[in-house]
């Protein structure tokens, strides 16, 4: 937006480098938000006379938000300026490609949409989160079309949604013309990891609220250990965001982990499982056993597969559901009892022992090599 009486004569974008001159801290962007600039260059007699010369001024939004929102608003400005990027390799890639490509240009920072689009179904150009997305993006397969081929079937060819969809005054570059697969497979998965909301995790925040302190590692998770009770926990970090609290409660359900761990390579699969011990609470209890998968080494479109047995060690009945993290190698092709691993549920009553499938199938279209660690998580709470 252009700003008259300004040196740069425009309104400054908050994606980018653009930011990166203007805010040097998060409790920056948070004076930015509440009183239209930090106190510190509120308080420059400089500063002052510049802005009394603009013509468009930052709102002082203070009386309007309230503190949650603003916590909200630096988290997406963080990210939406690149401060904050994937940690797999594909979509970090796809980050860039998308900064080159300039997808925000349309789909805002971040794909938080809104752009406006005379003549579509919506009246603006669709973001890569909420229910528009959810609605326009039913699977990887679409959204493998929407960016190769600017449209897909489902839309294009609708009697309606096909009227509005040739209608409209804007439309998606078909980038499967001018792009290799790989960079198309790089931009689906940088899409995935901003509509996943990935970007909120922060290594190296201590976790507060609790009696004994834990870091964060790269992935956003902290390990506590803590006695039975209810905890409020929040993450902070010097000059960064604060998370909102989290209640917790330690006695009423327990988690067990089991490492996992995969050479990609472009050779043939093979298997082979180790062991570990398993740990037994009191009156909750949940056992795994193997505590460490390694499914060997696997080319893409390679699988393998492993058992662990899952036990209820407590004196109580339990439901037990299951969490995959670290590399996308697991996150996307981990499976248990041969279905996706976000399904994962069982029941089990007292002493009864349970034997899980960990399957994994490493996409054709994965790109990444060597060795690659993840991890999955059993999380029981009493029925
Ligand atoms: C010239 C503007 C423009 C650019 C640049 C652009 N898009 Fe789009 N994109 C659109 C429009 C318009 C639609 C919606 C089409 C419709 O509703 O029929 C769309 C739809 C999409 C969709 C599906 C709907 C949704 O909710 O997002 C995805 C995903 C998408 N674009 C990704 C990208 C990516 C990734 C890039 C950069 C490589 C990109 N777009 C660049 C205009 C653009």
């Amino acid at each position: 937006m252009k700003n008259p009486g300004t040196e740069e004569g425009e309104v400054p974008a908050f994606t980018e480098q653009t930011q990166m001159m203007y805010v040097k801290t998060a409790q920056d962007l948070r004076e930015y938000i509440l009183d239209g600039a930090p106190t510190r260059k509120r308080e420059d007699a400089d500063y002052q006379a510049r802005m009394a010369a603009a013509m468009v001024r930052m709102p002082a939004y203070r009386a309007l938000v309230s503190a949650g929102q603003v916590e909200d608003l630096v988290a997406y400005l963080r990210a939406a300026s690149g401060q904050v990027l994937p940690d797999d390799k594909l979509a970090a890639r796809g980050a860039e490609l998308a900064h080159e490509l300039n997808c925000e240009g349309c789909h805002g920072a971040l794909g938080a949409g809104g752009l406006p689009n005379p003549g579509s179904f919506k009246g603006y150009i669709p973001g890569f989160w909420g229910t528009d997305f959810d609605e326009l993006v039913r699977s990887d397969d679409e959204l493998e079309q929407w960016i190769a081929e600017g449209k897909i079937a489902r839309v294009a060819e609708h009697p309606i949604g096909g009227r509005f969809f040739r209608r409209q005054a804007v439309q998606m570059p078909a980038y499967g013309k001018f792009r290799s697969p790989e960079e198309i497979q790089a931009l689906i998965a940088y899409v995935r990891w901003v509509h996943a909301g990935t970007w909120q995790p922060l290594a190296g925040a201590t976790i507060q609220g609790a009696s004994s302190s834990a870091a964060t590692g790269s992935d956003g998770i902290a390990t506590l250990s803590l006695p039975n009770g209810s905890y409020a926990l929040w993450a902070e970090s010097a000059n960064m965001i604060r998370s909102p609290r989290v209640t917790l409660f330690v006695g009423g359900s327990v988690s067990r982990q089991v490492n996992l761990t995969v050479e990609v390579a472009q050779t043939n699969a093979n298997t082979n499982g180790s062991t570990g011990g398993g740990v037994a609470g009191t009156s909750i209890g949940l056992e795994v056993t193997p505590d460490a998968l390694d499914f060997g080494r696997l080319g893409p479109g390679g699988s393998a597969s492993s058992t662990v047995s899952v036990r209820n060690s407590g004196t109580v009945g339990l439901g037990v559901s299951a969490q995959v993290s670290g590399d996308a190698v697991f996150t996307d092709g981990v499976t248990l009892d041969a279905q996706p691993w976000r399904g994962f549920g069982a029941s089990l009553a007292t002493g009864a022992r349970q034997p899980v499938n960990v399957g994994l199938r490493v996409s054709a279209a994965y790109l990444g090599a060597g060795v690659k660690q993840g991890t999955l998580g059993f999380w029981a709470v009493a029925r």
